[in-house]
């Protein structure tokens, strides 16, 4: 088992390219159950998660290969319809091929993923979708079995905005017979992306990147290529970290207009961000100037420091697909349907710089486009930096505060209360030996290391593996002392 040794103390600087999106992947890899064949994903990231899907397919005869970035996937020949405990206990994203099983194949055997790290994780609203679909769902011995002859058409609205119920039921719905509503859907853009592949499949869906999803399902899909989009947590992450630094930093790979609620915070919190794509936006340091308008949000809108971000106005494109127009020749199914979804270029780029320690900025989790409770954690130990108290509000985790006990190891005054952490920046933290208890908890720590005088030892960054694709290595690149070293099981 692996742990890094942090020496902290050095400035971040430099460019970076961010990997894609590990939820992105998670939710792209089980959508090829829906239709035979093969399969290219492209920017997929080098993930245990990545590899617990692969192996989780594997079991289900799905040939999964990663080489560089580009995850070849076969699905021909899928011999098992059973997702075992021992890699759903994993990952929970394994829930993901309850849908594409059941509306593919009739049956699905799914073992129920149990709690995390900071609390239930229950899955009520993807069996009641499925089951509003026409599936038989039952619980036996752990596992939950989905049965039916073939799936029919409805309404289903989510009680609440869930990533991975959205991305199931969506999937299901593509090959029920009938028209399906889907509302108070997630609009997470790792649902966009999915929504869009399933597009590239032959699904026919409106309302993509919208909460109100109108699906028609089709008798059969094709199988289709798909570029995997940058991970917006990655990014956040990094800009987080070199904000604390007092760094400097370029990534490219990035979809800024994800990253929406985070860049505003951090600019609140003193730095200066520019973001833009291509040569765009990219010469002198000014505020929000890049092409997706940051800086041009009606920021009148925010009423408080402790309210969910309101929802950004980017000159979003139109993300509903154009109607078809019915004089236009019948469509080769292999052939690429329009991508609705902003370019992801690599040419795509976020600089920040910071010069002073950040000013405490409140922050609130919540739904896309909120602050998203993956970058809670990160938050938490920037604001030790940060010269006064903080509150820290979790609206989508109400026990996400594994990391606190951590960081106070590290010197750090923290207080749970509630859902909210209340942060009493300003002091000198310093090193110590630290767990990492989950994946974005890990991130917090990593970060906290970054200004903790003297050497951290962070244990347990199986966690953090998961979800960061060679973090110590981007890190070393940017100037950080990190190094992995080899443990004992500890
Ligand atoms: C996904 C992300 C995870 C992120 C989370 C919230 C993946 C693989 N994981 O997780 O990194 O932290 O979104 O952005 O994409 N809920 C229910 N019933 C359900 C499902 C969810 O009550 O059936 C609740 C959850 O307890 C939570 C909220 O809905 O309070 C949102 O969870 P959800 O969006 O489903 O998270 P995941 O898809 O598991």
């Amino acid at each position: 088992m692996d742990k890094f040794i942090i020496e902290g103390g050095a400035r971040l600087s430099g460019s970076l390219k961010i990997s894609g999106a590990k939820n992105g992947s998670l939710a792209l890899m089980p959508a090829t159950l829906l239709a035979p064949g093969n399969y290219n994903l492209y920017n997929t990231p080098n993930l245990s998660d990545v590899r617990t899907m692969s192996r989780l397919l594997g079991s289900m005869g799905v040939n999964c290969e990663l080489t560089g970035s580009e995850l070849t996937i076969d699905s021909t020949q899928v011999t098992s319809y059973e997702a075992p405990y021992e890699h759903v206990k994993k990952m929970r994203a394994s829930f993901y091929v309850l849908g594409p099983l059941v509306a593919r194949y009739g049956t699905a055997k799914v073992s129920l993923p149990g709690g995390c790290a900071w609390g239930p994780r229950p899955v009520d609203l993807h069996l009641k979708g499925i089951e509003k679909l026409g599936a038989k769902i039952t619980l036996e011995s752990g596992y939950v079995l989905a049965e039916c002859e073939r799936l029919h058409g409805a309404k289903f609205h989510f009680d609440i905005s869930s990533v991975g119920a959205t991305g199931n039921v969506l999937m299901a719905a593509t090959l029920a017979k009938g028209a399906s509503l889907l509302t108070n859907a997630a609009i997470e853009p790792e649902i966009t992306a999915l929504a869009v592949m399933l597009q590239k499949m032959g699904a026919k869906i409106s309302g993509i990147g919208t909460s109100v999803l109108e699906i028609e399902g089709v008798d059969e899909l094709h199988p289709a290529d798909e570029t995997t989009i940058p991970d917006r947590i990655e990014a956040a992450t990094f800009l987080i970290a070199a904000a604390i630094t007092k760094g400097e930093i370029e990534l490219t790979g990035v979809i800024p207009e994800h990253l929406a609620a985070v860049i505003t915070k951090l600019e609140d919190s003193g730095c200066i961000i520019e973001s833009g794509v291509g040569g765009q936006g990219s010469g002198d340091w000014g505020l929000g100037s890049g092409v997706w308008g940051l800086g041009s949000w009606d920021r009148s809108l925010e009423s408080g420091e402790n309210d969910v971000i309101p929802v950004p106005r980017p000159p979003f494109p139109d993300l509903r697909p154009p109607f078809p127009d019915p004089r236009s020749p019948t469509p080769d199914p292999r052939s690429p349907t329009p991508d609705p979804r902003p370019p992801s270029s690599n040419e795509n780029r976020i600089k920040l710089r910071m010069d002073s320690e950040p000013k405490p900025i409140d922050i609130t989790t919540g739904i896309y486009p909120g602050f998203p409770t993956d970058v809670q954690a990160q938050w938490s130990a920037y604001m030790l930096a940060a010269n006064g108290s903080t509150r820290i509000t979790d609206t989508i985790y109400h026990d996400r505060f594994k990391h606190v006990p951590e960081l106070a190891r590290l010197g750090a005054e923290i207080e749970v209360i509630d859902n909210s952490s209340i942060v009493h920046g300003g002091k000198q933290i310093s090193g110590a030996i630290v767990m990492s208890s989950d994946l974005r908890a890990s991130a917090g720590l990593i970060i906290a290391a970054l200004i903790a005088k003297g050497e951290t030892e962070v244990l347990r960054v199986y966690h953090i593996d998961r979800g960061y694709e060679e973090v110590e290595v981007k890190l070393q690149s940017l100037g950080a002392n990190i190094k992995r070293v080899k443990t004992e099981l500890i």
